[in-house]
Formats: C-alpha cells, sequence, structure tokens
C-alpha cells in the first residue's frame, strides 16, 4: 500500500445532508512511540492494547454547502465542534490542521458543512490523552461518509473481507494524520504501527491488527489508570516528539524500540509474563530517560509517580504477582496485571496507590476490541 492507494477518485456530492457515528477507543503503548519524520512518520514502529473503556464517541452530520459559497469563503473548510453539547473552538486549529492533511485523500471535504458532536466516557480534565480516541473516531466518522459518497469502482471489485480491512486502513491511514498514536486506535486488541522485520505486514502508514500467537495469560489483561497528575500536559506530545530531532541518544532508542517490539512477539506467543514485564516497564522508563535528556529537558514524573513505582515492585517482590507498569508523556500510571489477578491486584491499588491520585481517582479499563459504528 502506498499513499496513492488512500486517494478517494470519484465521489457522489449530490447527495445532499446525512449523519454518521463512531466509538473509537484510547491506546496504550507497550512499545512507544516517541519521534517522527514529516507527514506524521513514526521514526520507530511501537505496540499497543487497545483499551475498552476509555472512548470517544463523535457524531458527525454533514450538510451540502453552496457551491459558490465553497470558492468564497475562507477558511476552505466549514466546520463546527461540539465537545459534550456545548460549542467549542479550542479543538478547531487541530481538526482544521487535521483536514489540511487529509484533503487530497478526502477531496469532497470541502463540499459539506460538518457539525462535529464529540464527548469522552472519560473525565475531560484527567490527564489522559484524548487525541488518540478523538482523532480515531472522527477519522472514522469520515470515512463512513465517503462510503456513502463513493462512487469508486473498486469497491465492487473487492470482496467484503478487502472492503473491510480497506476501510480500517484508510481510516488508520486518516487518524495517524491528526495524531499517531490515533491509527493504533481502530482495530483491538494489539495494534502494531511502523514498520518492522518482525511484523510482516506492518506499515509505516498505518497501524495492523497484531495477528501473531497471543497466549491466554493475555485475555482481558486489565490496565488501571491512576490519575497522579489531572492538569494539563507540560509538554505536548507535539513538542515532545521533536525533542528527539539531534537527541543524541536517539538513534540507539529507535534501534532498541525495534528490538523490544521484535522481543514481544515471542513473549506474547509465550505468555511469559516475566519477561513481559521487564520490556514494559524499561519502554516506559526509557520515553522518560528521553525526556529527562533532550534538550530542553523534562521531568514528566510527579513524586507520586515514584512513589506508585517503588510500592508496585515492592508488592511484586513480596506477592508472586505479575502487575506491572507503563507511562504516558505524563505523570498518569497505567498499572497493567493478568485478569486472575483482578481482585487481589484491585485490593493492592485502593490500599496502596490510590492515595497517591488527585482525589483518589483511578479509571478500571481493559484490553479492548476496537471502535464500533453506532446507527445513529
Ligand atoms: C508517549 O500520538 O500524541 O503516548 O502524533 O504528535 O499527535 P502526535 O503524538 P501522540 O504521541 C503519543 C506518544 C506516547 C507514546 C505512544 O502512544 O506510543
Amino acid at each position: 500500500m502506498t499513499e496513492q492507494d488512500f486517494i478517494l477518485k470519484s465521489y457522489n456530492s449530490n447527495i445532499e445532508s446525512g449523519s454518521v457515528k463512531w466509538e473509537s477507543p484510547s491506546n496504550i503503548a507497550l512499545v512507544k512511540y516517541w519521534g517522527k519524520k514529516d507527514h506524521q512518520i513514526p521514526e520507530n514502529p511501537s505496540i499497543s492494547f487497545t483499551l475498552s473503556d476509555c472512548k470517544t464517541i463523535t457524531e458527525i452530520t454533514f450538510t451540502k454547502r453552496d457551491p459558490s459559497a465553497v470558492l468564497k469563503v475562507t477558511p476552505s473548510f466549514d466546520f463546527d465542534v461540539y465537545f459534550e453539547g456545548k460549542k467549542n473552538e479550542a479543538f478547531k486549529p487541530k481538526i482544521q490542521t487535521f483536514f489540511e492533511r487529509i484533503e487530497t485523500y478526502m477531496p469532497f471535504l470541502r463540499d459539506y458543512h460538518f457539525k462535529i458532536e464529540t464527548s469522552n466516557t472519560f473525565p475531560h480534565s484527567s490527564g489522559i490523552a484524548s487525541s488518540a480516541s478523538g482523532m480515531s473516531a472522527i477519522a472514522l466518522c469520515l470515512m463512513s461518509i465517503e462510503r456513502l459518497l463513493s462512487t469508486d469502482v473498486i469497491s465492487t471489485e473487492r470482496s467484503m473481507s478487502d472492503e473491510k480491512s480497506h476501510f480500517n486502513q484508510k481510516a488508520s491511514f486518516l487518524a495517524r494524520l491528526g495524531s499517531g498514536s490515533a491509527c493504533r486506535s481502530i482495530e483491538g486488541e494489539l495494534v502494531v504501527w511502523g514498520k518492522n522485520e518482525s511484523i510482516a505486514e506492518s506499515s509505516d502508514l498505518y497501524g495492523v491488527k497484531f495477528e501473531g500467537d497471543v497466549h491466554s495469560n493475555f485475555n482481558n489483561y486489565q490496565d488501571t489508570i491512576l490519575l497522579v497528575d489531572k492538569g494539563e500536559k507540560q509538554v505536548s506530545s507535539t513538542v515532545g516528539h521533536q525533542l528527539m530531532y539531534g537527541h543524541p541518544f536517539a538513534q540507539e532508542r529507535f534501534k532498541q524500540a525495534h528490538e523490544n517490539l521484535a522481543q514481544l512477539k515471542t513473549i506474547l506467543a509465550s505468555g511469559d509474563l516475566d519477561e513481559f514485564i521487564k520490556i514494559v516497564e524499561n519502554e516506559a522508563l526509557t520515553l522518560h530517560a528521553m525526556m529527562m535528556t533532550s534538550m530542553p529537558y523534562f521531568i514528566l514524573m510527579k513524586p507520586n509517580t515514584l512513589e506508585i513505582i517503588n510500592k508496585i515492585w515492592a508488592y511484586r517482590e513480596k506477592t508472586d504477582s505479575k502487575v506491572c507498569f507503563t507511562l504516558d508523556a505524563g505523570a498518569n500510571v497505567h498499572v497493567l496485571y493478568p485478569q486472575k489477578e483482578q481482585d487481589s491486584v484491585l485490593e493492592f491499588i485502593k490500599n496502596e496507590l490510590i492515595r497517591y491520585c488527585q482525589n483518589e481517582h483511578y479509571i478500571c479499563d481493559q484490553i479492548g476490541k476496537g471502535a464500533l459504528q453506532i446507527n445513529s
């Protein structure tokens, strides 16, 4: 697949209006994406667990614009965004940039007015990145609109399963152009993004469902998100990725991510949770080490992040638990553990960890199956 394969060639712009709706989940990376080239191409491959309950629900209503207005009106795209029922101007610039990046692939974008209504299942000011679920939900809605408008002959040539895989691939391709990690939110339960030798179908252009063997130890794997800091991100991901330009350890880090992904593939098949923990925690700490050793440098962990990590290590030491942690580019901690440990680890979290969370807030989630279309 190349970029050219994602260009919609012909469409029926006589369709006046319609409405589509999707819910799309967040995801948590096990091997982290940190550093990118132009056009949202990752410097290294990543793999994530798709989440189940942390998701964004988005409805897009499209209405044909007056063709004369399309030529006259600037800005060229015409859309409104509503977040949790209220008009939201703050989200518009990111969506404007997104539309600019994807217009080549969706030439109908200027022909319609879009009303984008969106909400999250998790609290807005929770410090949980909503860009993965948010951008993937918009990408999926736009794909459904494309399907309604498309007159490309290829759709009749493709079998149903090819059609579905093209739909998912293009949705992921578009989502990537909105936010890199969003391309891993279309499908479940594990998604790889970025070319890696050990995963034949992997691509820099879109995420692919991990099709390798996955041991039953990972069935319904749990992710409890401890909200240590619910504030605005100290470093936006755009700035964060730029820190890898000219970073003294960049090349070694990119190499390590390739190796970690290849090893994780074997671990996912064998179900060796001790080895799983080593890779996952090493990846989380490497991500933060990259930020601490860049110029400018940042410490995104808070004292309570470290308290939690130490408590998890102490708990593992005294029990035979396989609980571990991972981190995003912030202070919150994702606590990962097998389903069979659900009761004991939740007890441990309640007794020993939630005191380090802001207002004792945490979110229970688990590995999920990907986005779903909702009949509007
Ligand atoms: C630390 O996907 O938010 O969560 O492409 O600039 O939107 P942009 O970045 P983004 O970066 C996420 C980085 C990460 C690691 C990961 O999810 O792989």
